[in-house]
């Protein structure tokens, strides 16, 4: 059983991330955003020394880009902007004429082959001028990134019609506020990371709210964030409850206040930190609550639900002789919980990673009874490896997971219509480097023209679109 068909209608995309892949990091008049500054000033900080000052060079490589998204015939490309190409300073006061033409050439080209553009307005490329200002610490920001995306909702809303305003803030909140090793590189455990989670949450919805009023009666399109979900189980039966607040506290952070009807700081997380904080000593202002107002403002500012997914832990309360497995995204300061993985989960190249495909089942039977019958869109989901165009371990999880997701559709009856693959290349794995391949392009960096050449998983891939399923005839042919 292979899952059967998926459902007409259903749109296959692959992704990437304006730093990841961008490169021309100081071309024209592009101002200088947190992650150009963290690579600069903290080489050692990358596993391979390597920053993306030159990526896949995709600012000059994107009708290449476009190539390989026809080639794998998907129904829509995922990409991000990055905010100082468009906004050199920032703020508004100067939108740069080369910035928006690379992306109009990008849109125009996907156009043109019959593609459609899903836009991540942020992938964690903040303006440095932000940051000397707060960044997302400053409840400001809220504001800016409204200035920001009625910019790009102005210059680019005529063609694209799948936005996403935030990509993961467990990421760019959590993991580097708690560790202090991702951009902007600021430590400030147990504090930074909520204070981020709120305004992120309120840019937003001030951003939705945008689009819904402005920009949807003219172009009728669809915004949401996309949301990093990790599948948490409990270690034993036990833990039942305990797994539930840790999935309250990681994927409800950011669904809860958006997507409940009830709105507001998902149930049981704010008493938890409430009184981690005040057992640490902080006042309760490090956990900003939402007022009444922020909670309405928060409240209901999607259209689609949009999930990333890659991996599962199980949970159980911390015993004093063993060590705690990190969380992805930086330690879970506020839950006295171990993380572990399961023997039947096998291990990847990445420590973080571990392959459980029935977890991404799991994680959309679990949004569904939360928040109700949403429409769900994979916004990423993909495997790393080393190099070499032979990754069959690649196809596996591909195939293994897109057959939980038609079990989802079709015997869980969850309305899941879009499915990502990250990424449509090797790129700029963060503190990875280029050490670490997500592709189903492998892009030789050691080239100046960073030539791609297809892998199998492109290969795999490219015939599970053309037919619709993962039943696919034997004799399947390269792209070229
Ligand atoms: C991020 C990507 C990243 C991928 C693999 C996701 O959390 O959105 O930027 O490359 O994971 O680590």
């Amino acid at each position: 059983d292979l899952g059967g068909q998926f459902p007409p209608g259903f749109k296959f995309g692959a992704g990437t991330s304006s730093y990841q892949v961008e490169g021309a990091w100081n071309v024209s008049d592009k101002g200088v955003n947190i992650l150009d500054k963290f690579v600069h000033d903290h080489p050692t900080s990358i596993k391979d020394l390597s920053n993306g000052d030159v990526a896949c060079d995709s600012y000059h490589n994107w009708e290449r880009d476009v190539e390989m998204a026809a080639e794998l015939g998907l129904d829509y490309y995922r990409f991000s902007l990055s905010w100082s190409r468009i906004l050199p300073t920032g703020f508004p006061n100067k939108i740069s004429k080369d910035g928006v033409k690379y992306y109009n050439k990008l849109i125009n080209g996907l156009q043109a082959k019959g593609i459609e553009a899903m836009v991540t307005i942020y992938h964690w490329d903040l303006p440095l001028p932000l940051q000397e200002l707060g960044g997302w610490t400053n409840p400001l920001i809220a504001d800016w990134f409204e200035d920001y995306a009625r910019v790009v909702y102005t210059q680019f809303g005529d063609r694209v019609k799948l936005w996403l305003t935030v990509n993961e803030p467990i990421s760019f909140c959590d993991g580097s506020y708690n560790t202090g090793v991702g951009a902007p590189g600021v430590l400030s455990p147990d504090v930074g990371a909520y204070i981020c989670n709120k305004h992120v949450l309120l840019a937003h919805a001030k951003a939705w709210r945008l689009y819904d009023k402005e920009f949807r009666p003219k172009f009728n399109g669809r915004v949401s964030l996309a949301n990093n979900l990790l599948w948490i189980e409990p270690y034993s039966e036990e833990y039942t409850d305990l797994a539930e607040l840790a999935l309250q506290n990681s994927a409800g952070r950011y669904s809860h206040p958006i997507f409940s009807e009830a709105g507001g700081w998902p149930p049981g997380v704010e008493e938890v930190i409430a009184k981690v904080c005040l057992e640490k000593g902080y006042p309760r202002s490090t956990f900003p609550s939402f007022s009444k107002e922020e909670i309405e403002l928060v409240k209901g500012t999607y259209d689609y639900y949009g999930m990333n997914h890659y991996t599962s832990r199980l949970i159980r309360e911390a015993h004093p002789d063993e060590k705690l497995l990190p969380w992805p995204y930086g330690d879970a300061p506020d839950l006295k919980a171990k993380m572990t993985v399961s023997d039947k989960w096998p291990a990847t190249v990445v420590p973080w990673f571990y392959v459980n495909p029935k977890g991404i089942r799991k994680q959309l039977a679990w949004l569904k009874q939360q928040y109700g019958d949403l429409e769900i869109m994979i916004t990423e989901n993909g495997f790393p490896t080393y190099h070499g165009l032979n990754d069959t371990a690649r196809i596996d999880y591909y195939k293994k997971n897109l057959k939980q997701i038609l079990l989802s559709i079709n015997k869980d009856g969850v309305n899941v219509t879009h499915y990502t693959a990250w990424s449509l290349m090797d790129n700029f794995e963060w503190a990875d480097g280029y050490t670490t391949k997500f592709g189903l392009y492998e892009v030789d960096f050691n080239d100046p023209k960073r030539t791609r050449t297809p892998r199998e998983s492109a290969i795999y891939y490219a015939s599970v679109i053309k037919n619709r399923s993962l039943d696919i005839p034997s004799n399947t042919t390269k792209p070229k």
